[in-house]
C-alpha cells in the first residue's frame, strides 16, 4: 500500500508562525511535524509515500527529506521512496488527494494529514485491509473543532459531519485513511463545500452510503497541531515520553 501525506495549506491559525514556512517543518519537540507523520506510515510498512505541498515550499521539503534517504523500510532495510505532488491552492483535502491518483494507480492507499499525529501502531489495520474504507475515530472533549462521526447503537457510522455546531457524538474524525481504489470515482461530481474545499468528509459518506465504511477508535494519545495551544501540547508530551523512553 502506498502512502499520501498531505502538507499544503496556509496554516493562517499559526501565523506569525507560519509566514514564510509551512506548519509541517515546525518542531514538535525534537522532530519536524512532518516526521512523525513519514515514521508513522513506515513503522506500518508502508515505504512509498507522495507528499503534496504547495509550489512555494516544496524546496524546502526537497531539502528536507531529498528522496527519502534518512527512513529506511521496516521489511527491506533499504531507504523508503518519498515523491512530490504539487497542489497550487489549498483547495481541500479531497483535491490534494486526487493529485496522487496516478501514483497510487490501481491500489490501496492511505492519506494521512500531514499536520496529525498519533501515537497509535496502525500495522495490523495496514497488513489486513482488502476493500472500502477504514477511518480512525477519537474521542474528544471538542468534536465542533473536527469531522464527527453519527454512530448508530451497534457502534456504524451512519454518518459524518465537517465541523458541526451541534455534534452528534464525541468521536472525531482523524487525519487517516486508507481507501480501496473506487476511492477517485467516489470524488467524481463533487462541487466545493461553503468553506470553498474539496472536503475528505464528502468522500467518506459516499462510502458510508454504499455500506462499505469501517472505523476503529483510537486508544491512545492524538493531535492536530494546527493551533497553538496543540503544537506546544505536542511538543510537551514528547519531550516526556521521550525521557520515559530511554531511562
Ligand atoms: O485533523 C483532523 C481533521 O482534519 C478532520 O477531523 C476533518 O474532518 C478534516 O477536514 C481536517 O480538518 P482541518 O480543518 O483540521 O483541516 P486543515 O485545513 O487543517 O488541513 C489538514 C491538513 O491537510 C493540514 O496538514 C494541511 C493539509 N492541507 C489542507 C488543505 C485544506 C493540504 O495539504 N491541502 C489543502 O488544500
Amino acid at each position: 500500500m502506498k502512502g499520501v501525506i498531505l502538507a499544503g495549506g496556509q496554516a493562517t491559525r499559526l501565523y506569525p508562525l507560519t509566514l514564510v514556512t509551512n506548519k509541517h517543518l515546525l518542531p514538535v519537540y525534537q522532530k519536524p511535524v512532518i516526521y512523525y507523520a513519514i515514521e508513522k506510515l513506515v513503522g506500518a510498512g508502508v515505504d512509498r509515500i507522495m507528499i503534496v505541498t504547495s509550489p512555494n515550499h516544496l524546496g524546502s521539503f526537497v531539502d528536507l527529506l531529498g528522496s527519502g534517504q534518512n527512513f529506511r523500510s521496516k521489511k527491506s532495510g533499504k531507504q523508503i521512496q518519498i515523491v512530490y505532488g504539487i497542489q497550487n491552492a489549498a483547495s481541500g483535502l479531497a483535491d490534494g488527494l486526487y493529485i496522487a491518483k496516478d501514483y497510487i494507480g490501481n491500489e490501496s492507499c492511505i492519506l494521512y494529514l500531514g499536520d496529525n499525529i498519533f501515537e497509535d501502531d496502525i500495522s495490523k489495520h495496514v497488513k489486513n485491509f482488502k476493500s472500502g474504507s477504514l477511518v480512525f475515530l477519537k474521542e474528544v472533549a471538542d468534536p465542533e473543532r473536527f469531522g464527527v462521526a453519527e454512530m448508530d447503537k451497534k457502534g456504524k457510522v451512519v454518518g459524518i459531519v465537517e465541523k458541526p455546531a451541534k455534534p452528534k457524538s464525541n468521536l472525531a474524525v482523524t487525519g487517516m485513511y486508507i481507501y480501496d481504489k473506487t476511492v477517485w470515482k467516489k470524488m467524481v461530481g463533487q462541487k466545493p463545500s461553503k468553506r470553498g474545499e474539496y472536503e475528505i468528509t464528502f468522500v467518506n459518506n459516499k462510502y458510508i452510503k454504499e455500506g462499505s465504511l469501517r472505523s476503529v477508535i483510537l486508544k491512545k494519545a492524538w493531535f492536530d497541531v494546527g493551533t497553538f495551544d496543540n503544537l506546544f501540547a505536542a511538543s510537551e508530551y514528547m519531550k516526556k515520553k521521550n525521557a520515559k523512553d530511554i531511562r
